[in-house]
This record gives structure tokens, sequence and C-alpha cells, in this order.
């Protein structure tokens, strides 16, 4: 049997590795609801243009609906002889609706359909995506709340710093996906550009109305240089940087979990349902979900490479090549939704242990710089007030105690301008209520952030 599409310019028919390896069928095939969609608007332009007649649109409307059907009951049969999707509905149709069918690709291109077919499917996958940040948000929100006064040591070169709150630590990572949600939409917008009209590169010789195409899929504009319509794939690199930032952000949450859950820190359990065990020691509780989602980011962030290395040696305007953008685009809308919906719920399933927070919190002088601080409200200048707690602390090294545990004459021998009210500030809770500005890890600040973000999110 050989190959139909384009037979009469060729002498023998591609040889079945070639044709396997040309094929795009089995994984663009998920295109086949938009590539109907748009092809149905192209058809309704060609018959209120007068291209095709009203009766050939009718018939191709009976037989989409009919393909669409077929599709969505795992009926249709699609053949690797027939390519990819384009292709494929297009012989259906044909056999469905015979002349009819034939006539729909009047003023078209596989190249600009398949720039359509992909900008649909994008803007979909967006505003899903979307969606999904918003519910990881407002569940992290929640999470934040219920811990607006938990004290826990906050870290910089993973050693101890200064003694944070928990609602705080968690709305680091709300403002992230916020950002990412911002990044999201802003793609979109360049997303939601028609192709359709360029042809295969330099337009048609059809009086067509890209404009009515547009309208009636919900385009922004069209695309305004057709060669630049076809062989534009900037849209599906954005959207796999944002999509490696928000699993970067997923990723560095991961990491935090991970560690936060190991007995030696014991800050948090993860609900049994995000984890798995061991099938030789029987005592294993392992954090696979932020683990795997830890190890996706790597595959996330290899898309972007490849679609950044697959465009870098084009010349104007489609190449084959184009085709290598499905597998990695997919596979990035697949890796992060699933990952967003995961950990929406996993962020309702975390337990936090506010014991153990505090009692680190309470190791490695998490109050050094309060002190100071309070020497400088005192008087003194800052530098000479961080030398004077930086002997302090000295001594409590070698003691092996806090700071707290020294007397208020052993203070006073580090600066005379230690008072009695100095035990105050040496407390977790008057340092982090102390920090009481916008951005700052005080409760109440917290809590109005949380309040904030959740207007934003109405
Ligand atoms: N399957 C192709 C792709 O994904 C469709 C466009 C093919 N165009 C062509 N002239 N061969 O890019």
């Amino acid at each position: 049997k050989k190959s139909e599409a384009w037979s009469a310019r060729f002498s023998e028919p591609v040889s079945d590795l070639v044709k396997r390896y040309t094929a795009s069928v089995f994984f663009d095939n998920r295109l086949a609801q938009v590539d109907i969609q748009g092809s149905l608007a192209h058809a309704e332009m060609l018959a209120h243009q007068g291209i095709i007649s009203a009766a050939d649109y009718a018939e191709i409307q009976r037989g989409m609906a009919q393909i669409k059907g077929e599709i969505d009951a795992g009926k249709f049969e699609w053949l690797l002889d027939l390519e990819d999707v384009h292709l494929n509905v297009e012989k259906r149709l044909t056999e469905l609706v015979g002349d009819a069918g034939k006539r729909l690709h009047t003023g078209r291109s596989r190249n600009d359909q398949v720039a359509t077919d992909i900008r649909l499917y994008m803007r979909g996958a967006v505003d899903d995506i979307i969606g999904l940040l918003r519910e990881l948000r407002s569940a992290l929100l929640d999470l934040a709340e219920q811990h607006a006064d938990t004290i826990l040591p906050g870290f910089t070169h993973m050693q101890v710093a200064q003694p944070i709150t928990f609602g705080h630590h968690v709305l680091a990572y709300v403002e992230m996906f916020g950002r990412d949600a911002e990044r999201m939409a802003d793609a979109r917008k360049r997303i939601n550009r028609l192709p359709l009209g360029a042809a295969a590169l330099a337009g048609t010789t059809f009086p067509i109305d890209r404009l009515r195409v547009a309208e009636t899929l919900g385009f922004d504009d069209v695309c305004r240089n057709s060669l630049d319509a076809v062989s534009d794939r900037d849209f599906a690199i954005e959207f796999c940087a944002s999509a490696a930032l928000v699993m970067t952000h997923i990723s560095r949450m991961s990491e935090e979990l991970v560690i936060w859950m190991s007995p030696r820190v014991g800050f948090i359990d993860i609900a049994d349902r995000f984890c798995t065990g061991s099938s030789i020691m029987p005592q294993k509780k392992n954090p696979d979900v932020p683990e795997l989602a830890r190890g996706k980011t790597g595959r996330v962030n290899g898309h972007l490479i490849s679609l950044l290395t697959l465009m870098k040696g084009q010349p104007l305007a489609y190449n084959k090549d184009n085709q290598e953008d499905k597998e990695p685009l997919f596979d990035t809308v697949d890796t992060l939704t699933d990952t967003l919906r995961i950990f929406a719920d996993m962020a309702r399933g975390i337990s936090v242990k506010p014991e153990a927070m505090r009692a680190a919190a309470l190791q490695g002088y998490a109050t050094a710089t309060d002190l100071a601080d309070y020497l400088v409200k005192k008087g003194l200048p800052f530098r000479d007030a961080h030398e004077a707690v930086a002997h302090a602390v000295r001594t409590c090294v070698d003691r092996g105690c806090d700071l707290a545990d020294l007397s208020l004459d052993e203070l006073r021998a580090f600066s005379s301008l230690v008072g009695e009210d100095v035990f105050e500030v040496l407390t977790l809770e008057g340092s982090v209520a102390a920090r009481d500005h916008i951005g700052g890890t005080a409760p109440n600040q917290v809590r109005a952030a949380i309040a904030h973000i959740r207007n934003e999110l109405k």
C-alpha cells in the first residue's frame, strides 16, 4: 500500500522505517479536538467568503461531528500511513462526506494548521495550570494561617540564623507560585494569536478573512507575518521556561519537606497517602512525592533546553524539525499538571510539630541579632554591638549554654548597656514579634499578608 497524501509526485513509497521515523500521529493525536475546532472555524470562514459552498460547510460540520464522536468513544482508527493527526482527520472526513472533505484544506497548509492547533492546546493547558496554581496557593495559605504563630529557626547557609514563624516560611512559597501564575498569564497573551491564514509560508491567493477565524476561535489577534506565523515557537519556549520555574519552586519546597520529615529534624509529617514504605526495611516511611517532584524538575528543565536547541538552527520558515516540539511540550504540561494537583492536595496533608521546631530554634543562638539590635537601641553603634554579642556567644559556646542562660551580671560584662529588659528580646516570641513591618515574620504581619493574598485570589 503506498502513501496516499502526495503520491503522484513520488515513484516509490517510503520505507516502513522512514514511515515510523517521520510519523507523529501516535503522539500528536492529542491535538485532535483542537484540530477539529480549527478546521471548523476555517471552513466557516471559507463558506462565509464564498470560497466553498454553504452545502460543503454543512457537510464538513456533519462529518466532523461524527469524527469527534468516534474519537471520544475511542473508536477512531489512527493510521501510521497517514503520518499525523491532521491527515488522519482529513482523510476520515473525506471518507464520510466526499468532495466537501477534500475542499477543507483550501487556502491552508499543515504548517499554519499545526501552529494553530498547538496554540489552542496550550491556551487550554495554561488556563488549567493557572487554576491549579491558585488551588495550591490557597492550600498553602490555609497552612500558613494555622501556623502564623508557630516558631522555627530560619536558616542561611543551612545554619541557624534567626527565629521565624512557620506561616511566614510557607508564605514565601505562596509568593513564588504567585509570580509563576503571573508569568503563565503573560505567556498566554503571546500564545493567543492566530497563525492560520499564513498557509505554507507566504499566505494564500484566496480571499480569506483571518480576523473572522481569530474571532471564532477566541484569539486576541492574528500573527502579523506569515513566515513568522508558521515558524514561531517562542510561545512554547516561554511556556516551558515558566513551567521550569514552577517546577524549580516545587523542587525547592520538596527539598525542604524531605529535610523536615527526616527523623533527625522531625519538623513535619506528611500524610501516609503521599508516602511509601521500603520492601526491605519495615520501619521506613519515605517522602516519595516530594522526592519524585524534585526529580521530575530535571526533566521539565530538560524540555526547555530541548526546545531552545530545536529552534536555534532553523532557517525560515517551517521545517520538519518543528514536529519535535510536541513531546517535550506535552510532557511538560502533563508533569506540571500532575505535580501541581498532587501538591495542592499534599499541602493539606502536612502536619506540623511545633515542639520540634521550637526546640531547634532554641539552639544556635537564633536571638543573637536581637541582642545586638537591643544594644543599638541603647545607643551603641551597630558594629560595636555586633562585636559585644559575638563575645557573649563565644562564652556560651564554650560553656555549652544559651544566651538566655547567662545571668544579668554575666551579660553586663559584655556591655554595660544591658538592663533588666534584655531577657524579653532573647525570647523567641519577642524576636519574631519585633519584626513587625510589611514583609516581616511577626505573626500579625503573617496574618495581614494572608488576608492581602486571599483578597487578590478572589
Ligand atoms: N506533523 C507536522 C508537525 O508537527 C505537521 C506539519 C507538517 N508540515 C509539513 N509540511 N510536513 O509539525
